[in-house]
Parts: structure tokens; sequence; C-alpha cells
């Protein structure tokens, strides 16, 4: 199946970024780490990075037409303001994940709350890139034919 990995704002920093919180590694590394599992589980992954909610809200309308089975986002500080990043996925209908690096309910009370939550399939939250692969896996037997 195809899926799609989504990066939101200031995560093309990770490497460098707060790495009390993010870790060092870089997108480029969580990245490549996907999609080589991605491919050995046979599927095709593609992953995508803006800091501009709208670049975001239009590769997700993209994705309505592309045959996406699946995706995992992590929205960053969109996650706490953005109803029409939310909406993009709802109107597009594609089940999602969604992961943070960090526990966002361990840090300010502006991130406890996520826009998305609500309606993605599931939710990783501080467990670092880690999250994402878990995400895969969990993504990997959703689409196993039953
Ligand atoms: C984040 C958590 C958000 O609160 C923050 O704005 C980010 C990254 C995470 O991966 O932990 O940019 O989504």
């Amino acid at each position: 199946a195809n899926l799609l990995v989504i990066h939101g704002p200031n995560l093309n920093l990770l490497g460098t970024r707060e790495p009390k919180y993010y870790g060092s590694i870089t997108l480029e590394a969580i990245n490549s780490n996907l999609t080589r599992q991605a491919t050995q589980a046979g599927h095709h992954l593609t992953c995508f990075q803006a800091n501009a909610e709208h670049i975001l809200i239009e590769h997700i309308h993209n994705a309505g037409h592309q045959d996406i089975a699946f995706i995992i986002i992590n929205p960053a500080a969109l996650t706490h303001t953005s109803i029409a990043l939310r909406d993009a996925l709802a109107a597009v209908a594609i089940p999602f994940i969604e992961v943070h690096l960090s526990n966002i309910h361990g840090r300010e009370a502006f991130r406890h709350h996520s826009y998305f939550s609500d309606i993605a399939e599931g939710v990783i939250s501080g467990l670092g890139p880690t999250g994402y692969e878990l995400a895969l896996q969990a993504v990997f037997a959703r689409l196993l034919p039953p």
C-alpha cells in the first residue's frame, strides 16, 4: 500500500533543535529508517515536511487523490492550533496516527490539547523516534488482510 509520513513546522531542524525534548537524530535519518522498513514490508512510503500550514493542507488534499492507505503525522506546533489541518485530514478521510517525539502531556499546559487526537486512529507521544516506528508497525498490522 501507499503510506505517507507528514512532519509539521520546525521538524526539519531535528538533530539540533532542543535535543532535551527531541533527541539528536535528524529528520533525514528518521525518514530513511521508516522508508526502509516500509519497503521491507512490501509497502511504499513517502515522507513530507513543511513549515507552512497551507502547504501541509494542500499536500493532504493531494493525498486524497493518490490512493494513500494511511498517514502518520506529527503536526508539531500545529497540533495545538490548527483546526484547518485537522479539517483537511477529516476531509480526505484517510486514517492517520498522530505521533509526537516528546510527551506533550508532560510539558507546558498549552501542549496538552491536540486538535487531532479525537479523530486519529491512535496517538503516540513521548517515545522519541521509536514512536514513528511503532506507528508504522501498527499500520502494517492494520493493512494485513483479515
Ligand atoms: C511535537 C510537540 C509539539 O508541542 C511541538 O510544538 C513540536 C513537536 C513533538 O514531536 O514532540 O514541534 O509535536
